[in-house]
C-alpha cells in the first residue's frame, strides 16, 4: 500500500504538538518527586511520541531518564493475537523508581497490562501509563492509561510512529488506512 492510500488526516502536526504539550503539563503536575521520572517506551510504535513527550516534559521542569522495551504480539498486520512477548527488556534499574510507561496506542489492552505488570515485577515504586491514542471499543482485557492523547474510533491508525506492516511510521501526522476485514 502506498502512502497515498492513507485516508483522512485525523490529527495534524499542530494538533499533536498541542496535545503533547498539555499531556506534559498533566504529567508534570503529578511528577514532582526528588528523583527523575523514568520513561519507558514500548518499541517500536512509541519512539516519535516519546521523543516529543520527553522534551515537552523538560519544558515543564520534569527531569527524566529514558529506556525502552521491545514487546511484540504474535501475528502481524492489523490484527494482534492474544500473546505478548518481551523481545528486549529495559537496562535501567527501576527498583523504587517512579516509571511512566509510554506507548503509541491502547487497543486490546494486552500490551499495556503486560508492560505494567512487568515493570512492577522489576520493582518500580509506581507505574503510570501514557498513551498517545486510545481505542476503547477494542478492549479485551482490563487496562488503564493515566494519560491519554486522543481517543479514536475502531479504525486502523498510522503515522507518528504507528505502522501498518512497518510502513507509515514516518508520517508527521496521524491518519487511517482502509484495512480489509478478517
Ligand atoms: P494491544 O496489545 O492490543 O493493546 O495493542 C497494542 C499494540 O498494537 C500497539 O502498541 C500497536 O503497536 C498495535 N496497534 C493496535 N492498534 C493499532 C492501530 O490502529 N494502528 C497501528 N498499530 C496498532
Ligand atoms: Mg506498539
Amino acid at each position: 500500500m502506498k502512502p497515498d492510500a492513507v485516508h483522512d488526516v485525523l490529527f495534524d502536526e499542530a494538533q499533536i504538538a498541542g496535545r503533547v504539550r498539555v499531556l506534559a503539563q498533566e504529567i508534570a503536575a503529578v511528577s514532582q518527586g526528588p528523583e527523575p521520572l523514568t520513561l519507558v517506551g514500548v518499541l517500536r510504535g512509541s519512539f516519535i511520541f516519546l521523543a516529543d513527550l520527553v522534551r515537552a516534559l523538560h519544558r515543564q521542569g520534569v527531569r527524566a531518564r529514558v529506556d525502552f522495551m521491545v514487546l511484540e504480539s504474535y501475528g502481524s498486520g492489523s490484527s494482534s493475537s492474544g500473546n505478548v512477548r518481551l523481545n528486549k527488556d529495559i537496562s535501567l534499574d527501576v527498583r523504587g523508581q517512579d516509571v511512566l510507561l509510554v506507548d503509541d496506542i491502547l487497543d486490546s489492552g494486552r500490551t499495556l497490562s503486560f508492560a505494567c505488570r512487568h515493570l512492577k515485577e522489576l520493582g518500580a515504586r509506581t507505574v503510570k501509563a501514557c498513551v498517545l491514542l486510545d481505542k476503547p471499543s477494542r478492549r479485551a482485557v482490563p487496562a488503564h492509561a493515566d494519560f491519554i492523547g486522543f481517543t479514536v474510533p475502531d479504525e486502523f491508525i498510522v503515522g507518528y510512529g504507528l505502522d501498518y506492516n512497518h510502513a507509515y511510521r514516518e508520517l508527521p501526522w496521524i491518519g487511517r488506512v482502509p484495512v480489509e476485514g478478517p
